[in-house]
C-alpha cells in the first residue's frame, strides 16, 4: 500500500491526476474505473483543466463507473450518471458512447449487473480504478458485511449512507434504498487502484482500512489484498493513522 497526505483537496485532486495520467500514457484504448461522490470532484476538475490545455486525451478512454442508485433515471439530478456528465463527461474529448454508468432504471437490475460484469471483461478489465470511502468504510456502494469476493449486484444501503447522501437530497426519504454496485471481488481485479479521502470524518475509517484487520465490516480493508493500491489523503484525514507507511510514503 502506497500512503501519500497532501495539505489540501487541491493538492489531493493534482496528486492523483498526476498518478492516473502517467499511466494512461501506457495503453490504448486505457479502461478508468470512476467514483461518484464530493470526494473525487477536485480530481476531475483537474482531469478537466489537463484536457483543456491538450495534456491529458480522453479521446479513446473508456470509463465504468461503480455504481447508481436502483429507481433513479440518468436525467435526475442525484443520479451518478448525471453527476458524471455534469462533472466531468461534459467537458472533456471522451466519446460518450465510451462512458458506462450502471443503468438505474434497467427492467432486471440484477441481471443488468451480470451484463455490466461482462462488458468490463470484454474491454480487458480496469486499468485504474479511483475510489472514494464512506465514513462506515464501505467502496462503491458495498456496505459492512459485503463478501470480500463479492461481485457486481443490487444492494440495500444502510442508513448511515442514506444519512449521509441524504445533504444532495431534498429529504432523506428521497434517497433511494437500493442500489448497484461493482462488487469487492470486482475492484480487485483492477489493475491499479487509487483511493482518495478528505476531511476529519474520514480519519477512523482511513486509519482502519490502512491498518486495521481485513475484515468485511470495513469493506475498504480488502484493498490490503491487492498488490497496487494508492491512498492519495489530505491531512485532516490521516491524524488516527499510528504509523503511516505502508511500501511507500510521502508527505508533502
Ligand atoms: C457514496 C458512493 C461512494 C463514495 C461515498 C463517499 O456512498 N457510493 O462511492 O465513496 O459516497 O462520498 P463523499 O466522497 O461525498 O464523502
Amino acid at each position: 500500500m502506497k500512503v501519500i497526505i497532501v495539505k489540501d483537496k487541491q493538492a489531493m485532486g493534482k496528486r492523483s491526476a498526476q498518478l492516473i495520467a502517467e499511466d494512461m500514457q501506457k495503453r490504448t484504448p486505457y479502461v478508468l474505473g470512476l467514483a461518484t461522490g464530493s470526494t473525487p470532484l477536485p480530481l476531475y476538475k483537474e482531469f478537466i483543466a489537463m484536457n483543456k490545455a491538450k495534456d491529458l486525451d480522453f479521446s479513446s478512454v473508456i470509463t465504468f463507473n461503480l455504481d447508481e442508485y436502483v429507481g433513479l433515471p440518468p436525467q435526475h439530478d442525484q443520479s451518478y450518471r448525471y453527476f458524471m456528465n455534469t462533472e466531468l463527461f461534459d467537458h472533456i474529448n471522451i466519446q460518450k458512447k465510451n462512458t458506462f454508468v450502471p443503468d438505474g432504471m434497467a427492467a432486471s437490475p440484477e441481471d443488468f449487473c451480470a451484463h455490466y460484469e461482462a462488458m468490463i471483461k470484454d474491454v480487458g478489465g480496469i486499468d485504474y480504478q479511483v475510489l472514494g470511502i464512506g465514513s462506515n468504510g464501505h467502496i462503491a456502494f458495498n456496505e459492512p458485511g459485503s463478501s470480500l469476493a463479492s461481485r457486481t449486484r443490487v444492494v440495500p444501503l444502510t442508513e448511515n449512507t442514506r444519512k449521509d447522501n441524504s445533504r444532495f437530497f431534498k429529504s432523506i426519504h428521497e434517497v433511494p434504498t437500493r442500489a448497484m454496485t461493482m462488487g469487492i471481488g470486482t475492484i480487485l481485479e483492477a489493475r491499479k487502484i487509487i483511493l482518495l479521502a478528505c476531511g476529519e470524518n474520514k480519519a477512523e475509517a482511513v486509519a482502519r482500512a490502512l491498518q486495521g484487520p481485513v475484515t468485511a465490516m470495513v469493506p475498504a480493508s480488502a484493498l490490503q489484498m491487492h498488490p497496487d493500491v494508492t491512498f492519495v489523503i489530505t491531512e485532516d484525514a490521516a491524524p488516527q493513522l499510528k504509523t503511516p507507511y505502508g511500501s511507500y510514503f510521502e508527505k508533502q
